[in-house]
């Protein structure tokens, strides 16, 4: 039986800092981020948006069309959590009214967990053919002011519907894993934004694909030159190309320079103009390939590298499905691309800076959010999210 994404919607918030305006007050050369890092662009979330309000704008096409009863289990990866306790997924469920009998649980392991919520997805549905599985992947990604990864800020959400025989991509059992405890990146309880050694990170990221890779061949009859395109986690898009890079030298493949870079170009595209949203970032990647391309992929095989730092780390397979067109929400995805709107660095410094309360104050939050669900009032240590 065939198991995998049916499926699959995103949401970025409205508003986005070209960099060129960051590179501006910085006195920086532009290009060192439009080429040196391959990014554009960074969404920044309005004040009335977090990981719950971009996740439920990403769902809602999925259950409008499924029907609010059609979803057994609700996974939530993040890495941006509200709560200590609380799943976020939990007011994600009320908000797009799924019904009572649902499960619903949060996952953690930085960029990585949207991938552990994925296959944890296959296996309840290998287990029940009939159920389908609900997979939100959602972070805001911050980084402090004036350090070298302030420019690969970004925020994004992504939702993608798990069942048998789905429209869009078969995910293959075979899976080829890596994990070590390393501190390339991390944010303790008590911070609001990452700490990362930046250079460091970027090594290990390189050693876990290799890693990941080797264990995926020894357990896989798939090889490099099965694959046709390539989606990887993308906290900028030069990282990937790097990695794209340097798995096809380890595989001494025969393409040119071009070919190799084709097998990844198109996966990057949203990346660019969103910048890094952590655990959703590979899949909005995949709807990024899934998008743009204009040949029919229906066959073809991607290979998916997932990153998180702390680290772990999985390759694993995916065939496209014949009719996938189907599943995807392309005109819908350009639209909420093209209708954003650019901020000055007043602005971008404002929404950086808005207050988060710490200490139980209770506030209200101005509706600022082009979206459909938005985080009006915080009452009592209370989210109060509601429908716009
Ligand atoms: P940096 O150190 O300021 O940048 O920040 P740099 O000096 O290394 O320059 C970057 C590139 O731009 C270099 O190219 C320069 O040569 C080039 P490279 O040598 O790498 O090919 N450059 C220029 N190009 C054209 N014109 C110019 C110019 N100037 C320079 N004028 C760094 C880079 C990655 C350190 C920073 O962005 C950072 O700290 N980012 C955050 C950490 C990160 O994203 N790490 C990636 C791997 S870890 C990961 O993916 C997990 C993560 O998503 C979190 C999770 O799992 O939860 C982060």
């Amino acid at each position: 039986m065939s198991v995998g994404i049916d499926e699959i919607s995103f949401y970025t918030s409205s508003y986005y800092l070209d960099l060129r305006t960051l590179a501006e007050k910085q006195q920086t050369d532009p290009e060192k981020y439009y080429t040196g890092i391959g990014q554009e662009k960074m969404g920044m979330a309005a004040p009335d948006e977090d990981i719950v309000t971009m996740a439920a704008n990403a769902a809602l096409p999925i259950i409008e069309r499924v029907g609010s009863e059609a979803v057994d289990t609700l996974l939530f990866a993040t890495e941006t959590g509200i709560d200590q306790s609380k799943s976020a997924g939990v007011y994600v469920h009320r908000l797009l009214g799924m019904h009572a009998n649902c499960r619903v649980v949060e996952l953690k392991q930085a960029c990585y967990s949207a991938t552990a919520a994925l296959q944890m997805a296959c296996a309840l549905v290998a287990r029940r053919p009939e159920s389908k599985v609900l997979v939100i992947a959602s972070d805001i990604a911050r980084y402090d002011l004036n350090t070298p990864g302030e420019a690969t800020q970004g925020c994004g959400a992504v939702a993608m519907l798990i069942s048998h025989n789905p429209r869009i991509l078969s995910v293959s059992p075979d899976v080829g894993n890596y994990t070590d405890d390393v501190m390339d990146f991390w944010r303790p309880n008590y911070r609001s934004t990452a700490l990362v050694d930046g250079k460091y990170s970027t090594k290990i990221y390189l050693r876990a694909l290799k890693k990941a890779w080797e264990h995926f061949t020894a357990v896989s009859p798939l090889q490099f030159n099965d694959f046709s395109y390539f989606c990887y986690h993308l906290p900028f898009s030069r990282m990937a190309q790097k990695a794209h890079q340097h798995l096809a030298k380890l595989n001494h493949c025969a393409l040119t320079p071009e070919q190799i870079e084709q097998q990844i170009a198109d996966t990057l595209l949203y990346n660019q103009a969103i910048g890094n949203s952590y655990t959703a970032s590979i899949y909005i990647g995949l709807c990024s390939l899934l998008d743009h391309l204009e040949a029919d992929l229906s066959g073809q095989q991607i290979g998916f590298f997932s990153y998180g730092s702390g680290c772990v780390a999985e390759f694993f397979a995916g065939q496209i499905q014949p009719g996938y067109r189907e599943g995807l929400h392309t005109e819908r995805h350009r639209a909420l691309l093209a209708q954003r709107q650019e901020i000055n660095y007043d602005e971008y410094l404002s929404l950086y800076r808005y207050p988060d309360p710490q200490q139980g104050e209770s506030v209200e939050i101005p509706q600022t959010t082009q979206g459909r669900f938005r985080l009006a009032a915080i009452t009592h240590h209370k989210r109060e999210y509601i429908p716009c």
